[in-house]
């Protein structure tokens, strides 16, 4: 596909931009790590994305460090009181996030022996909390496994890049959309980046109102972009 052609410009835009936005979950990928560090990082990015899920950024990262330092391992979470993660969750909203957060560390360290599932549907099938995006975003990031990750800004992001036009609710566009993002994951050799440029691009730049085309590495292989020069070109016909 056109995109498949301009992938490494998404992940060359991504490594210039990347720490611009300074987030304490965010590390190279460093494949020289232990299995023990690694299911640390699979803790690390876990947390990172479930407060992420309802809530910005910048105000996920005070709560995300102050969580980190209350339960630095998915051990000390799984051996937590509710009452205790739910006085550090405090102002985050959506309880609910911390009640299933906990629960999915109790059943990987009980049944995965505190190693988060290196396959992605695995770990969305058998980790409770964890759906389709954030077992993708957190293999990708952690283990540098190809599996795909589209939350809202990447299904926007995406559905623009290849025009499509149906109703992104439907079960046609969502096949349509992880089978084009799990196509292009399999592609890049760094996964976990390639996942969170989607996002990062989705969400600073292809934003849902007035999204900034001159600034996107992308716009060249941008179905939707195309389409809006095709009607300025023939308007200018004559000029
Ligand atoms: N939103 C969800 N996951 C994210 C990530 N890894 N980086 C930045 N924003 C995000």
């Amino acid at each position: 596909s056109r995109l498949a052609a301009h992938q490494s410009e998404l992940l060359k835009w991504f490594d210039t931009s990347k720490h611009v936005r300074g987030m304490p979950w965010r590390k190279e990928y460093d494949p020289s790590l232990s299995d023990d560090d690694r299911a640390q990082r699979a803790y690390e990015v876990w947390v990172s994305e479930i407060m992420l899920q309802q809530t910005q950024v910048a105000t996920v990262i005070p709560y995300y460090n102050r969580w980190m330092e209350r339960f630095p391992t998915m051990k000390d979470l799984a051996e937590a009181d509710q009452e205790d993660a739910n006085s550090i969750w405090k102002g985050l909203g959506y309880y609910r996030r911390a009640k299933l957060l906990m629960e999915g560390t109790k059943k990987v360290v009980e049944e995965f022996g505190g190693k988060f599932p290196k396959d992605a549907k695995i770990a969305w099938k058998e980790v409770p909390g964890v759906g389709r995006y954030t077992a993708g975003a957190i293999t990708s990031i952690a283990y540098s496994t190809k599996a795909a990750a589209i939350d809202g800004n990447v299904q926007r992001l995406l559905s623009r890049l290849l025009a499509i036009h149906t109703n992104l609710k439907s079960k046609q566009a969502e096949d349509v959309l992880w089978s084009a993002a799990e196509d292009l994951v399999k592609r890049v050799d760094g996964p976990g980046d390639w996942n969170q440029a989607l996002i990062e691009l989705g969400s600073t730049v292809c934003k849902p109102r007035d999204p900034n085309c001159g600034g996107c590495p992308l716009k060249t292989a941008c179905a939707a972009w195309l389409e809006t020069q095709n009607v300025s070109h023939s308007s200018e016909q004559g000029q």
